[in-house]
């Protein structure tokens, strides 16, 4: 099969001939048939995004079909449509580990033990590729995908489900105003549709890039934009105007950025008792006066990953029509040129998708 191979960080994505995966203990082969290009990929080959556990077969997320599954493996059955979360979890309660696999992301502290070297060395197959095997527990069925009318849309499931454990976990209601910090990128899209399906009355999509808030803007009458200028109280003013006041839900799904000012600015319009979430990647010591989080009551939660149920939510929610996936545009990539897709996939943000279609 082909598959495009990762050597070590810093090296050259390359498109190779490699044998397929066999089934394995505790494992599942998939049949991969869309998975999405995330626009960062390039940045994460060249180790701007952290380690990766290398050689590999690079990707994560996606949606395939079930080929082969372990006698022990009782998750999904062959021949189903699959999510692969690429989330795999020690299941050690008592100090719980976690890794992502083909892809560069450790839970927890985010730094690497005995268990998650363990962990990466004996699952090293991504998803970008014609086929690969995963853990059990990192695949999800989804009933019902065969009919889906558009698979490659379905790529984007990853991210929505990712985005929709940030929502969930701000415990936002429906009525609840929204700001949505990087908003033109895709986990910050892919947060405005879900605050949009969860009946937020109102949703601040805050970015730079104008061509995705003017989409954003154009999805819902409830959509509001702002264009971050980069400062904090330039950004909180502009963010309180489009808001008419407080936000009881601030998501903050930006990459990394060289201050923390906007995140600032996010944390500056949550209104007493609201809740902030950080998603995203950024690296930033935040300056959170003590006396702010006190008295305006604010709960400040991290949000990685999601649970499985979670993801399945997403998908009966886009099966139904409830998250809308009109609006994502999809461009797809062939894997015959690796470095081709990783262009295309850095021009391309927000709500537009560069998919790998096998
Ligand atoms: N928590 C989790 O479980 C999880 C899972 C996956 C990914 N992530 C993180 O989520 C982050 C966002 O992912 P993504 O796919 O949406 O990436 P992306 O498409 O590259 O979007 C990045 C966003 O950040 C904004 N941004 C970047 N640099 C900025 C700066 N200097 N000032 C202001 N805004 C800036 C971009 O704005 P413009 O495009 O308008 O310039 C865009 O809105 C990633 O960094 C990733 O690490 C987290």
């Amino acid at each position: 099969m082909q598959a495009w191979t990762l050597d070590g960080l810093g090296s050259a994505l390359s498109v190779e001939e490699v044998a397929d995966p066999p089934v394995r203990s505790g494992g599942v082969v998939l049949r991969m048939l869309a998975v999405q290009v995330p626009a960062y990929t390039r940045v994460l080959v060249e180790g701007g995004r952290g380690g990766i556990a290398t050689p590999t077969v690079l990707g994560i997320g996606g949606i395939g079909i079930v080929e082969e599954v372990a006698d022990d493996v009782t998750t999904v059955r062959p021949g189903e449509t699959a999510l692969c979360t690429g989330f795999l979890r020690s299941g050690r309660v008592a100090e719980p580990e976690e890794v992502l696999l083909g892809w560069t992301g450790i839970g927890g502290r985010g730094t690497t033990t005995a268990t998650t070297d363990r962990m990466r060395r004996v699952w090293r197959t991504g998803t970008f590729a014609e086929r690969t095997v995963m853990p059990g527990s990192a695949v999800l069925a989804l009933p019902g995908a065969d009919a889906y009318p558009d698979p490659t849309k379905l790529a984007f499931l990853p991210w929505l489900s990712v985005a929709a454990g940030a929502v969930e976990r701000s415990g936002m209601t429906a009525g609840d105003r929204v700001v949505v910090l990087g908003a033109s990128g895709q986990m910050g899209g892919a947060a405005v549709l879900l605050a949009l399906a969860r009946g937020a009355a109102l949703v601040v999509a805050v970015g730079r890039d104008t061509g995705s808030l003017d989409r954003l803007e154009a999805l819902d009458s409830r959509v509001r934009t702002v264009r971050s200028v980069g400062t904090r109280d330039a950004d909180a003013a502009a963010i309180g105007a489009a808001l008419g006041g407080e936000a009881e839900v601030v998501i903050d799904a930006l990459g990394p950025t060289p201050t923390p000012d906007l995140t600032m600015a996010g944390f500056d319009s949550v209104r007493t008792d609201g809740t902030m979430v950080l998603l995203g990647g950024v690296r930033q010591f935040l300056p959170i006066p003590y006396d702010q989080l006190m008295r305006r009551r604010i709960t400040l939660r991290g949000s990685w990953m999601c649970s499985e149920e979670t993801a399945f939510r997403v998908w009966r929610q886009v099966q139904a029509g409830v998250i809308d996936l009109s609006a994502l545009d999809v461009t797809t990539v062939g894997i015959d040129d690796p470095a081709a897709a990783l262009t295309q996939a850095e021009q391309i943000r927000g709500l537009s998708i560069a998919v790998l279609t096998l």
